[in-house]
Order: C-alpha cells, then structure tokens, then sequence
C-alpha cells in the first residue's frame, strides 16, 4: 500500500478506453477486472439498465421473484448443457461458496453424510472469501490465513512451463490425472472436486491440455463425486467459446459463472446445477432440506435485466466467431513477445495472454523485483497509454472481448514496448 501514493481517477470510458481527470486515455487491457465484453457505454446495455431502472430497482427473491430475474434464469439454462436452475448471488467468490455449500449438503439431503470431502487443483483461484480460499488456495496470496482454513486436498496440475524434472508434458499429465484416481479410490469420503474450466486464470495462464478436464469429469462419475466448475473468469468467450465446459466436454455437476454476464457493468453471480442436485434440496418443511443461504441483492433485477441484454447481444453479434477471429492477432505476436530477453514463456488462448518473466530463460527462475512487479509495470504501461496488471511475474493480457483487430495490435505493441523499457 505504501507504493501507492497517487491513483489516476477514472472519470468516464467509451469503447476500449478509459479516461482519467487529467485527460490521459487509456487501452482497457484488463477488461476492468476480466469483465468488460463490449468494451464501456455500451448503448444497448445503459439503456437496459435505464429502462429497467425507471421500473424496479431492487426487491428481493426472499418469497418473491422478479421477470429479469427469471428470465436470465431461463436464458442461462439454455446455454448450459446438462444444468437445470440457477442460484443467484452479487459476486464470482460467492457463487463458488454456494456451490460448495450445494455440492456438500447434496451428499446430506441425500443420506450419504459420511461424504464430506472436496478435492481441488493446486493453483486454482475460486475468489477471495475464506471458503474460497481454503478451495483455492495460491499460498502467496492466503497463506496469512492458513490455520483458518478448512482443509481440502490438492491435486498437482501440468503446468508445459514448469514441468517436474524427469517427467515429459504428457507424462505429468497422466501423473495428475491417476494422482486423482488414487484419491478417489482409496477414500469414499470425497464429495467434490472442484477446478477452473478451460484454464487456470489467476494461477498464472495455465491452460488446461487436451482431454485433461474430460478425463477429470470421467473419474469425477466413475466414483460418484461432483464435479464443480468455476467459469467466472472463463465463461462466456474468454477462452474462444461460449461456456468452456461444452468445448472441453464435461459436463459438471454444478457451475459458476460472473465477471462477464452483465458483460461487466453490473456486480452478479450465478451458480447453476443438475436436476438430480436441485431435486435433492426438496423436501417437507420440517426435513430442512433446502439451502439456508442468501444474499440482500441476489436476483437484483437491474443485474439481470443487464445480462439478459448482454446475452442477447452475444448472439445478434454473433460475438464468439468474431473472437476466434479476433485472437489470431495474438498469434502474430508470439515471437516478437518471446523472444525479449526476459520473457520465458507466452500462453495463450482465445482473449486471454499471459506472459511469463524469467530472470534468465534457461534457469526459468522468476524475475524478482523489492517493488511490487505490477506497480512497476502499470506505471511504464501508462507511459505507453494502455491499462495493464502483472499477477506476479506474469504479465496478464484481458482485453474486452469484443475488441477490434487494431485495438488488439495496438494493446499487443505497445506491451511490448512496455516490457521491453521495464527491461532496460
Ligand atoms: C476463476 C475465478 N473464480 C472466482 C473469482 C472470484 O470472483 P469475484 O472477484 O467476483 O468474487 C475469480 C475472480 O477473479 C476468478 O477468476
């Protein structure tokens, strides 16, 4: 906190870029927090929050129900093979915390009490509050917290970059994957297994391999344990489809989704599940079978009004075809980012970059920096008008995802350049 002395105030954006008090303009490259799809003052989204604005703000789904709401709950069904409902809460870490709450008391509505486990990724990121810390855990961002959190059991993931000595790529990932079989084998005790869909985002751009999360939902039914998936940061295109679970064909048990549903103008979150799930939560009264959580704005219809705009947009746009369009400018530019002195690795898929930075490319050791590397590189990125954040030594790319073919070039250049005068 001591480093940051002056924050630039944004007053106002249009398209992909944001301006400050004093008139400096800035390329959105972070997507206001991964969550901007259209880019800002999208008309057709203002005006749904207008219109909606001018006949229900706020009421509750505490014994009523709102039209935005139910309708968003149709829409979202629609695009997700295999979910039935949705639960709605305001933000991505309190969807996931739902889905652990749903996924454990499913074991208990359903009689199997004795199901209490949950199994995770090592170096996923499902949010910010303690359930989601201890599911999620990145030591350098939570370890202050350790002794707090419930314990959960951590799978190594195949990271190309990083890959153990003695071990080729493939081999690794044959490794996690009979790493999770064990588990589940030896334990019955297990009632979830919970990972990031397509890519591990705040981890560090670890894009799952092929196969890697079909084969994880395999198992996940072969000894009767859900399978969680967090799509918040990678749902709805950030990674070239739709809804990644349907491209990397594993269907969960139960799903997350936020960031980009109100295409990031409003705070929402949802969490979405089978029939056999939702049924188990029926019952009399007195069973006390549904769930004992809820929150002031879930189902805000301002929210859901928002996203349903955004939806529609999606398709009247046909927006995920242009992203697969628009990402290959990413590809023109993986040589020059490599081969800058202290770039060890690029990653990439559809609207999401991360660049890895070494101290020495053959050691691989990561750059190290007594500033903080992100304060470093906001600062020369502002020199170069464009809105950048490291997540350690990674430099992340999380553009709108409607951004055009020049803005994308011009983001890439001039990160480039940015790099490159961190460098010297
Ligand atoms: C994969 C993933 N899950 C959950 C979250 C938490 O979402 P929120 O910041 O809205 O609480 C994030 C946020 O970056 C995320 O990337």
């Amino acid at each position: 906190m001591k480093e940051w002395d002056f924050f630039n105030e944004i007053i106002k954006a249009k398209g992909m870029w944001l301006t400050d008090s004093n008139g400096n303009n800035l390329l959105d490259g972070v997507a206001s927090m991964w969550c901007n799809v259209w880019g800002h003052s999208k008309p057709e989204l203002v005006n749904a929050i207008i219109k909606q604005s001018k006949k229900l703000q706020h009421t509750s789904l505490f014994n009523l129900t709102n039209e935005p709401a139910e309708k968003l709950a149709e829409n979202l069904v629609k695009i997700s093979p295999g979910m039935h409902r949705v639960f709605y809460s305001d933000n991505g870490s309190s969807a996931m915390e739902i889905a652990f709450k749903i996924a454990l008391q499913y074991w208990n509505n359903t009689g199997v009490k004795e199901k209490t486990k949950i199994v995770a990724l090592e170096n996923g990121y499902h949010g910010d509050t303690f359930g989601a810390m201890a599911v999620g855990y990145i030591p350098k961002f939570f370890d202050k917290f350790k002794k707090q959190l419930f314990s959960t059991i951590q799978i190594p993931v195949p990271n190309k970059y990083r890959i153990p000595k003695g071990y080729t790529y493939l081999d690794y990932q044959n490794f996690c994957i009979e790493k999770i079989e064990n588990q589940f084998s030896n334990d019955d005790k297990i009632a979830a297994f919970v990972m990031e869909s397509g890519a591990q985002v705040a981890g560090g751009v670890i894009i799952f391999p092929k196969g890697f999360q079909r084969k994880i939902s395999k198992i996940c039914k072969k000894y009767n344990v859900l399978l969680v998936l967090d799509e918040i940061a990678t749902g709805f295109g950030r990674l070239g489809s739709m809804i990644q679970y349907t491209e990397q064909n594993s269907i969960p048990d139960i799903v997350a989704y936020g960031k980009m549903m109100t295409g990031g103008y409003l705070t929402m979150g949802a969490t979405l599940t089978t029939k056999k799930i939702y049924d188990s939560f029926l019952g009399e009264f007195n069973d006390s079978k549904h769930l004992f959580h809820g929150h002031t704005f879930t189902g805000n219809p301002l929210s859901a009004a928002v996203s349903n705009e955004n939806l529609k947009l999606y398709q009247k746009n046909n927006l995920i075809k242009k992203i697969q369009k628009t990402s290959k400018v990413f590809e023109e530019y993986f040589d020059k980012i490599t081969e800058i002195e202290i770039v060890g690795d690029v990653r990439q898929k559809g609207m999401l970059m991360g660049i890895e930075l070494v101290k020495d490319k053959k050691t691989k050791v990561p750059i190290y920096s007594k500033k903080s590397l992100n304060k470093i590189f906001f600062e020369e990125g502002k020199k170069h008008g464009i809105y950048l954040r490291t997540l350690g030594n990674i430099v992340m790319l999380v553009p709108p995802l409607a951004i055009s073919e020049e803005e994308l070039d011009l983001l890439l250049s001039r990160t480039v350049k940015t790099i490159k005068s961190v460098q010297t």
